[in-house]
């Protein structure tokens, strides 16, 4: 295996402020810079380290997939993210996902065919990309001989650390929920795996706020994305679109935005692929906000907040959280993974949206639904919150910001099974049920229901039913 920057002076954690820039070796566990508060980078010093002079050079790896390093879809890319150990890494054979054309989803979104691509991320083991962030964080984590991790979750993240220490036994998951916010089919892969589940009166942000104090007071190891080690694994999501486009640029990512981990990584990976002449553009960044908990659309639509090269105006921030506090807003979405109104990489992303030329749209239920019936029509399948990238996919067409003939990538962040609730309610024949779980939302119509056929018990009855609508 190849050299690894272990030592400050090949990787290091630095401030993302660039009038800050205060480093910290990559051995320290932070999640903020001690001078100025703000989040953190792994950089690394590309010239002292050997990074292939192609992508194709990776494709080398698949021959080699007998190794655990060379299975994993993150790890294949162990050179792009040269902070760890090799015999430290702790892989379960996260990142194997495909890359689908979708002519069903492209002709509803409004494309040309064969532009329109559905990046499968619910096919890793727990069940969506949490893992390919996991896979780092627990590494750097077991590098430094944690015996217990912590976050703060919607759902998935908390379902992927308890996997991590659940097959590994390396370390105890304490997990925090918000009450009554989470899927059951998340809380069930939690209490499955054996976390420790706490589950508190509030919401994500209340229990994002409780967790930072308990890991700092606990010496717990703390691994939301506000942990720079989780974003590098999440670069390879990215790595692997490229490889299945036969290593060329698409035009866009879509993606949706909760905590805005996932776009900050898309953008640090094409920042660094750019640096080292690995591709030669970066494609534009769509980040698509639920409605109900629509914090980046507010601030980057309407209020004008940016990077500004580095100078963000914090006090629009400020000024809308106050907003938020005065009026006893609080995030709600069906798509629950996303509920979040207080996101901690918000300015990690908009230094993202500025590299990766980037837009913010907010979408309804109504539109998440119905992109998400289109999802699972396409044959593959996700929970609400992955159907806002193609609700915002479509958004974007019609305002003629993506052009029809565009290659477009949405992220199916999670698997269809993670919410069968918020499915059967859309599908459902009975409407009381519809009004319970979906109406409540704002959510009028099932535009494009599967309803289930109500039929007596009798033999001649189901022959005629099934004669009458096939
Ligand atoms: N999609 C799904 C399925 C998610 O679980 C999340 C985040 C996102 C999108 C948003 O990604 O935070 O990087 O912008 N879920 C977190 C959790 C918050 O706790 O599982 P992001």
């Amino acid at each position: 295996m190849s050299t690894v920057a272990t030592k400050t002076d090949l990787a290091y954690q630095q401030c993302i402020m660039p009038h800050c820039g205060e480093t910290y070796d990559v051995g320290e566990v932070r999640t903020s810079c001690d001078k100025c508060g703000s989040l953190l980078d792994i950089v690394y010093q590309w010239d002292s380290l050997p990074v292939p002079k192609k992508l194709r050079e990776f494709e080398a790896k698949w021959m080699r997939r007998n190794e655990p390093l060379c299975r994993s879809g993150v790890w294949r890319f162990h050179e792009l993210l040269p902070f760890a150990d090799p015999e430290k890494v702790v892989t379960i054979g996260e990142g194997q996902t495909p890359l689908m054309a979708s002519e069903g989803v492209g002709s509803f979104v409004g494309m040309k065919p064969g532009q329109l691509f559905l990046e499968y991320e619910g096919m890793n083991p727990s069940g969506s990309f949490k893992d390919n962030g996991m896979t780092a964080a627990f590494t750097h984590a077991h590098t430094i001989g944690a015996k217990r991790a912590a976050c703060a979750s919607t759902g998935n993240t908390s379902a992927s650390l308890a996997l991590y220490c659940c097959v590994s036994k390396l370390m105890q998951a304490v997990i925090f929920i918000g009450s009554g916010k989470i899927s059951y089919g998340k809380l069930s892969q939690a209490l499955d795996y054996g976390a420790l589940t706490i589950q508190i009166a509030g919401d994500f942000d209340d229990a994002m706020q409780r967790v930072r104090e308990i890991s700092s007071r606990l010496g717990i190891y703390l691994v939301n994305s506000v942990n720079p080690f989780r974003l590098e694994g999440q670069k390879t999501i990215m790595f692997r679109v490229l490889e299945s486009l036969n290593w060329e640029v698409p035009d866009w990512i879509v993606v949706p935005g909760g905590n805005l981990g996932n776009s900050s990584s898309f953008a640090k990976a094409f920042h660094e692929l750019k640096e080292l002449g690995l591709v030669d553009r970066i494609p534009r960044l769509a980040i698509i906000n639920a409605k109900g908990a629509d914090t980046l659309y507010e601030l980057v639509e309407n209020r004008g907040l940016r990077w500004n090269q580095g100078k963000p105006n914090s006090e629009v921030m400020d000024t809308y959280y106050a907003e938020l506090d005065a009026a006893h807003l609080r995030a709600d979405t069906i798509a629950s993974a996303i509920e979040i109104n207080r996101p901690v990489n918000l300015f990690k992303c908009l230094r993202g949206l500025e590299c990766m030329d980037g837009v913010v749209r907010e979408v309804t239920d109504q539109q998440i639904l119905d992109a998400k019936a289109q999802v699972g029509m396409s044959g593959l399948g996700c929970e609400p919150a992955s159907a806002a990238s193609v609700a915002g996919a479509k958004m974007l067409r019609e305002e003629g910001i993506i052009d029809p003939s565009e290659r477009v990538v949405c992220i199916l962040t999670g698997h269809q099974l993670k919410d069968p609730t918020a499915t059967v309610a859309y599908h459902t024949s009975d409407q009381k049920e519809f009004d319970r779980v979906l109406g409540s939302r704002g959510v009028s119509r099932a535009a494009f229901a599967n309803r289930a056929v109500q039929v007596e018990n009798d033999l001649d009855a189901i022959v005629r039913s099934i004669q009458l609508n096939s």
